[in-house]
């Protein structure tokens, strides 16, 4: 009896029924959570080949480890895991876990399948030639694309399949561990060249009425729908029932508004495969459009902002929808998904070598309470350790737990100079308030020529861990307290020490004073590198 109660609970610890992994809401902030503790993502996401080879891969890892990151974002590609129709080869993914856990480090799985930036290119040959059986898109003229149609149940079934077979591959090898946190279904899904398929299926689905599931979400939410949704529904009458035509207009935002509903039922179709298989959390990534451009010009019907509600009603299994940024406003463009039904997590924050990367994670992380950060190609970078990515994700892993907390208890607060579109930076400095101050910061050094100065490259953020008291951490900040409400009405630095947290614990550097305060004036952080500063204020008149 009692060996068989033995041999029972072996069983439990060895194979968990399920997934340890999950999003969840804690106060003012969602939290990945692995294992019941709270994960904050210092992430990197591998060039797109560079996972098809271990042995490529294998010199990178210490550099990752020495860059600060805890998670590495990497493909896995259909064709090198299903090379023949039902025969699976995990021998990659095998690798990459074994690997990363080698480096004490988490992984975020990319589902590269039937979708790729628009292509189909990660298809596995067996697709790809078989055209009869997995209809590709045609556009207008007939012509065929290197892109699987939406519209044939044979292409989502094979993908959902080999999806499917991959989660529970993952399953039997990571349950107990989580190495595995996350995973991501597809990658930037969007039609090119042409804002819809064209082809017979694809034609029909255009002109039978709009899914009573699409338009029942636009009648549940229509004062909190997405602005130029909710504008394109109601200048064609917020109809109840009507072919896409009649419901959203004539034209490539009707044609958008199909063909991401059509994308988003895809996605829905492989994720919920994937889930029923080993239930991590799962989301979808977003190529931007450029203002100004039609859909089909960029990427049309993908996860974008004005198309988030099509994708929430019609992939309800996506636990997010993530935007991949490459254009200057980053802070803009974040801001449209951190959403009380999206937790932010930024899949690819632009390339790895830039300066203003750091400055950027520490904003999401700050103002946006975002659960993971992670810019492009890690690993085409030279000298990794020494860039400003890794000095800035050494100061946020110190700062994980007092981050984490403060997410969550709405007393974190991001600061960086917003960036236009075209580049243009607005340097004026910014006020934030919390803990009962107010926070004039400002991005330019008073002491350099401003031509020396890379605006973009500065910010940080304020925490509040206690009455009066401040974490505040970043690089190119000067930072002027005010006393907000009655009483006394101007602040004081009493103490502004440096410092670093080892182990958890904070460690006391220099107290900072004299020129380093510029005379008790204000809190500097020097543009030259990250740093922290624990700093205690207090009020007079
Ligand atoms: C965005 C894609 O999602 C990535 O896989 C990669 O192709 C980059 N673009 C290249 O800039």
């Amino acid at each position: 009896m009692i060996k068989g109660m033995l041999a029972a609970a072996l069983l439990v610890t060895a194979a968990p029924a399920l997934a340890q992994v999950e999003l969840r809401r804690e106060g003012q902030a969602h939290q990945l959570v692995v294992k019941g503790q709270p994960f904050l993502m210092l992430g990197g996401e591998l060039a797109n080949s560079s996972a098809s080879s271990l042995d490529y891969l294998r010199p990178h890892w210490a550099d990752f480890k020495a860059a600060h990151m805890n998670t590495v974002v990497a493909p896995v590609s259909w064709e090198l895991i299903e090379p023949a129709e039902g025969r699976f080869d995990f021998g990659s993914v095998d690798g990459l876990i074994r690997d990363a856990r080698a480096h004490d480090m988490k992984l975020v799985i990319l589902w590269f399948g039937s979708f790729k930036n628009s292509m189909s290119s990660y298809a596995p040959a067996w697709v790809k030639r078989d055209q009869a059986r997995f209809p590709r898109v045609q556009i207008a003229n007939g012509e065929g694309q290197e892109i699987l149609s939406a519209f044939h149940p044979a292409n989502i079934q094979a993908d959902a399949k080999a999806f499917a077979a991959l989660m529970a591959h993952i399953k039997a090898i990571d349950a107990a561990q989580n190495t595995v946190v996350l995973v991501q279904v597809e990658n930037e899904i969007g039609m090119l060249p042409t804002a819809r398929e064209y082809g017979v299926e694809a034609n029909r689905a255009f002109a039978a009425p709009v899914p009573a599931e699409l338009l029942a979400h636009l009648q549940a939410n229509r004062t909190r729908l997405v602005p130029p949704l909710r504008k394109l529904w109601e200048e064609n009458g917020a109809k109840a029932s009507g072919s896409w035509a009649e419901v959203f207009g004539r034209g490539p935002a009707a044609e958008e508004v199909f063909t991401a509903w059509h994308y988003a039922r895809y996605a829905e179709a492989v994720t919920a495969a994937g889930k029923a298989a080993y239930r991590l959390p799962m989301y979808a990534n977003v190529a931007f459009n450029r203002p100004g451009k039609l859909p089909g010009e960029y990427p049309s019907g993908g996860p974008l902002p004005h198309l988030i509600d099509v994708w929430k009603a019609g992939a309800p299994s996506l636990d997010m929808l993530s935007p991949d940024i490459y254009f200057p406003n980053f802070g803009q463009l974040i801001a449209h998904y951190d959403r009380p039904d999206n937790a932010l997590f930024i899949p690819e924050a632009n390339n790895a070598g830039r300066d203003e990367g750091a400055a950027e994670a520490f904003l999401a992380f700050g103002n946006h309470r975002a659960i993971g950060y992670s810019p492009f190609a890690i690993d085409d970078l030279e000298k990794l350790p020494k860039s400003r990515l890794a000095q800035g994700y050494d100061v946020l892993a110190q700062l994980t737990p007092s981050l984490l907390a403060a997410q969550a208890q709405g007393r974190a607060v991001g600061v960086k100079a917003p960036v236009m579109f075209d580049g243009t930076i607005l340097a004026e400095p910014q006020v934030v308030e919390l803990g009962g101050y107010r926070f004039s910061v400002s991005f330019t050094d008073p002491w350099t020529p401003l031509a020396e100065q890379k605006l973009a490259t500065h910010g940080g953020m304020i925490l509040q861990v206690g009455e009066d008291e401040f974490l505040i951490a970043g690089s190119g900040l000067w930072i002027t307290p005010t006393p907000v409400g009655p009483g006394p009405h101007i602040a004081g630095i009493e103490s502004a020490w440096e410092g670093r947290f080892e182990a958890g614990q904070w460690r006391r550097g220099r107290l900072l004073n004299g020129d380093q305060t510029h005379q008790g004036r204000r809190v500097q952080f020097p543009r030259d590198h990250f740093s922290i500063q624990r700093v205690r204020l207090y009020r007079y008149d």
